[in-house]
């Protein structure tokens, strides 16, 4: 396969942790249970959100894909993680790499989007409550969902795309766990610039966009609930956004702590750990979140408790 200016990659070496080998099956049984509760907690949200009449709202809804969402994101990295660290072979080529990046670009960038439609969602039914099943209609819900599927694309394609302009000559070794673009362009000796500014765009436009949505949303979420002239009024009103409000802090949290901080000589390792928990830890806890914080969700449980049990 030759790429840019003739020199050929076929295969990328993904380095995950580095020489730590003493750790490595450490790290497998935990990542394997993570990902094996992360399965099944997903999962079992979007069949509980199906079968309960409670919950066909717009909210789990959104709720129902952006599960869905985490569940695709992680599986793109974390199998391919788990298996680099039992196994001495770990190469990975460069259309699986491109397709790893593909998956895990449109996915996260899609995960963004819909906790930004949620929060929207959350504002129209505390501010505009009359109105609520008129502008949050099927139809809108649809097209949200979809136009987020849409964006993760196009970041991704964009970033997957350009990959096949670089040439690769200095090495094949990625300092990372999976392909993700700013390692991949650290091996390149093409000019990277438009690829480096091409990225910052995209990630922070995506980023701003809908952080920005969110906070807005809630400055006016909160500003009336304040307004709200009874305690319980209050206090019912705050409930329905706990969960979220905790889902969004953690997510974007963990961005910020990603893209804005400061180059320095150790942001690899650290650079390393909060994409792990991103990548990894996050689609663990979003319905654990939903679930512990959320008197429908709880309700919706015991109801398939009692069915079973
Ligand atoms: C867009 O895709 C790139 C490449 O996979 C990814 O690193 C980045 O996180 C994505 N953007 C956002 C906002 O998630």
């Amino acid at each position: 396969m030759t790429h840019g200016n003739g020199t050929e990659v076929t295969e990328f070496f993904l380095l995950g942790f580095g020489a730590q080998h003493r750790f490595q099956h450490i790290l497998f049984i935990v990542f394997l249970l993570i990902y094996v509760t992360t399965m099944v907690d997903n999962i079992g949200m979007i069949l509980l959100i199906k079968a309960d009449s409670r919950l066909q709202t717009p909210m789990y809804f959104f709720l129902q894909h952006l599960t869905f969402v985490d569940i695709c994101y992680t599986s793109a990295i974390t199998p391919k993680m788990l298996q680099n660290l039992i196994s001495e072979n770990k190469s990975i080529s460069f259309v699986g790499c491109v397709m790893q990046l593909w998956v895990y670009g449109t996915f996260s960038t899609n995960d963004c989007y819909l906790l930004a439609a949620m929060a929207v969602d959350r504002y129209v039914a505390i501010c505009k409550p009359l109105r609520y099943s008129t502008i949050m209609s099927h139809t809108v819900c649809i097209q949200f969902i979809a136009g987020s599927y849409v964006i993760g694309s196009i970041n991704a394609s964009v970033h997957a795309g350009l990959l096949f302009s670089l040439s690769f000559c200095k090495s094949h070794i990625i300092n990372h766990f999976f392909c993700d673009g700013p390692p991949i362009l650290a091996l390149s000796c093409s000019d990277i610039a438009i690829n480096i500014m091409l990225f910052a765009v995209f990630v922070g436009f995506n980023l701003m966009f809908t952080m920005l949505t969110v906070i807005f949303s809630y400055i006016y979420i909160l500003a009336s609930i304040l307004k709200m002239p009874s305690t319980a009024g209050r206090k019912k009103a705050f409930s329905t956004c706990a969960s979220h409000l905790t889902a969004v802090t953690i997510f974007y949290g963990t961005l910020s702590y990603m893209y804005l901080q400061p180059h320095s000589n150790n942001s690899q390792s650290t650079m390393k750990v909060a994409s792990i928990f991103y990548g990894i830890v996050i689609p663990m806890l979003n319905p654990l979140v939903y679930s512990l914080r959320n008197k429908e969700v709880k309700e919706a449980l015991k109801g398939i408790g009692k069915k079973f049990f």
